[in-house]
């Protein structure tokens, strides 16, 4: 398995583009930073991802921390909601990122993402770099025959604003040319209707999440759901990132897997343990090697405004090499959002609904337990607790390139391999007649209808064998079933694995029940 240090990220979006997985979006127009576009391999892959985890998180939930399935439901709800929705979820007020701008090279950076090499001995100057990036800072040093051996690396933020006249920004040539950090909104608006004014702003969503809140009350009172359950929901949100990076791990649009988990109060700090732990497991089912990911507590400092503890689950990115970053959080939200968006005349005179919940077990049980009428009364009436399990989709596509993104320097044919877990390749299998004569196509043509009714597999008659293999293994393809000669008389096929190059040979009868048997695993 190559490390992820060992990965080029220029090589594996090269490989993207040149294979159908990722495009730059609008290409033809010269592009737009931070958005892309999912090509035919990219959207399959995507789309496979996308359905494992509705299954794990929809159709089939884990089994609870009682010994009982969790109970969770769908829902899709709109991209564009009632813009006092974002008022009250304090995206309107809070949901800003301190930004530095660089008056010489005209660029606006995100200023916890902006590191800088200070010197250990203060002297004269500084070089600021984007984090995972530190080259323009080394080639800044360089120009100037400074020895960066004496630097430590802080970040932006722990430096006084006076000293920021020594630091030179990360596309800058000269010190003292960025400004202090100021607060950057980072929601996208748009205007419905005809008329186009501030009365008629909207925006578009941030996050999923905040549709499954709105939805609270219509799920409890139109489904058989009790509190503790979960609503789930996977779609596109958009930040104004203002430094979209790395591909396609910060970018403008986005899609995002969501799970809000209504609870008791008193339950909540289980829930939080329970799907802390099981969202760790989920990413290992995907094939990813528990070497690369790691669980990491947010800091007070590091919290959203909705948030009371929060915990990441991390992947070791090439970019980011040998650290980590963010690929899942699951938040401890409290009672924030439901709070927030219930109809209260102190805080909320938008809303007409109150979304809390009249828990009629736990009255039962406080009746049986002999409690205090006025205390059942006061406990069993409350504001439900969320835990939320949110991780972006894309970001997981991301991490299955990365993940799969294996230089084969000394293979005959492909450079790389994309060597996904074969339940998640957009193609399970190339069925290849050897010679596109002497009955081959006939026999694994027939092999080929018997099969694509079930699974995505390609036929392929074109080329030299060798050319077939190697685009199959870089598309990701885990295993060719080639007919040849000997299938003719025999009925067996050569199967080839796309990692270890192993062949060995299956009757055409078994094909169907192999192929089965790999892509449940
Ligand atoms: N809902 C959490 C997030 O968007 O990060």
């Amino acid at each position: 398995m190559t490390a992820p240090e060992e990965k080029n990220m220029d090589e594996l979006v090269a490989l993207c583009k040149r294979r159908g997985f990722v495009y730059p979006a609008s290409e033809i127009y010269g592009g737009l930073r931070g958005f892309w576009d999912y090509g035919p391999l990219g959207t399959a892959l995507k789309n496979n991802i996308r359905d494992w985890w509705w299954k794990c998180m929809v159709e089939c939930p884990p089994i609870g921390p009682d010994g009982e399935p969790v109970s969770i439901v769908g829902l899709d709800s709109a991209i564009i909601q009632n813009p006092k929705t974002w008022q009250h979820s304090g995206h309107v007020g809070g949901f800003n990122d301190p930004m530095v701008d660089c008056t010489e090279s005209k660029k606006r950076y995100r200023a916890d993402h902006v590191m800088v090499y200070k010197p250990i001995v203060p002297a004269p100057p500084m070089f600021a770099f984007l984090e995972g990036d530190p080259k323009p800072a080394e080639k800044n040093a360089k120009k100037q025959k400074i020895d960066l051996a004496n630097y430590e690396i802080v970040s932006l933020l722990e430096l006084a604003h006076e000293q920021y006249e020594r630091i030179i920004g990360p596309d800058a040539t000269k010190p003292g040319t960025l400004t202090e950090p100021r607060a950057f909104n980072l929601m996208l608006d748009t205007y419905p209707g005809p008329i186009r004014g501030e009365e008629n702003k909207a925006y578009l969503r941030p996050e999923t999440a905040q549709g499954i809140f709105l939805n609270f009350k219509n799920v409890l009172d139109t489904m058989r759901v009790k509190v503790p359950f979960g609503i789930a929901q996977i779609g596109k949100s958009f930040r104004n990132e203002v430094t979209p990076r790395n591909f396609i791990f910060r970018s403008r649009e986005f899609e995002q897997m969501e799970m809000e988990f209504f609870c008791p109060p008193d339950e909540s700090q289980k829930w939080y343990e329970f799907w802390r732990d099981e969202r760790y497991k989920w990413w290992l089912t995907l094939g990813v090697d528990e070497k690369n990911l790691i669980l990491r507590d947010h800091g007070d400092d590091e919290l959203a405004h909705y948030s009371s503890a929060c915990v990441d689950v991390e992947y070791k990115y090439p970019f980011t090499a040998p650290g980590y970053g963010e690929l899942e959080g699951v938040a401890h939200r409290g009672c924030y959002d439901l709070t927030a968006h219930s109809k209260d005349k102190q805080n909320n005179k938008d809303s007409n609904t109150r979304l809390d919940y009249f828990d009629q077990e736990l009255q039962v049980r406080l009746q049986n337990e002999g409690v205090d009428k006025d205390e059942i009364k006061a406990r069993s009436r409350y504001v439900p607790h969320v835990i939320e399990p949110a991780s972006g989709l894309t970001r997981a596509v991301l991490v299955l390139l990365c993940e799969a993104f294996t230089p084969t320097p000394d293979r005959q044919g492909s450079k790389y391999i994309l060597s996904f877990k074969p339940k998640f390749a957009p193609v399970k299998a190339g069925i290849f007649p050897l010679v596109n004569k002497d009955g081959m196509p006939e026999v694994a043509m027939k092999l080929y209808n018997q099969l694509r009714t079930k699974h995505v597999v390609e036929y392929d008659a074109k080329a030299a064998i060798g050319k077939r293999y190697a685009r199959m293994d870089e598309i990701g393809t885990p295993f060719c079933f080639t007919i040849d000669g000997d299938t003719l008389t025999d009925q067996t096929v050569t199967v080839r694995d796309r990692d270890t190059l192993a062949q060995e040979r299956v009757h055409l009868d078994k094909v169907e029940a192999f192929l089965d048997a790999k892509l449940a695993e």
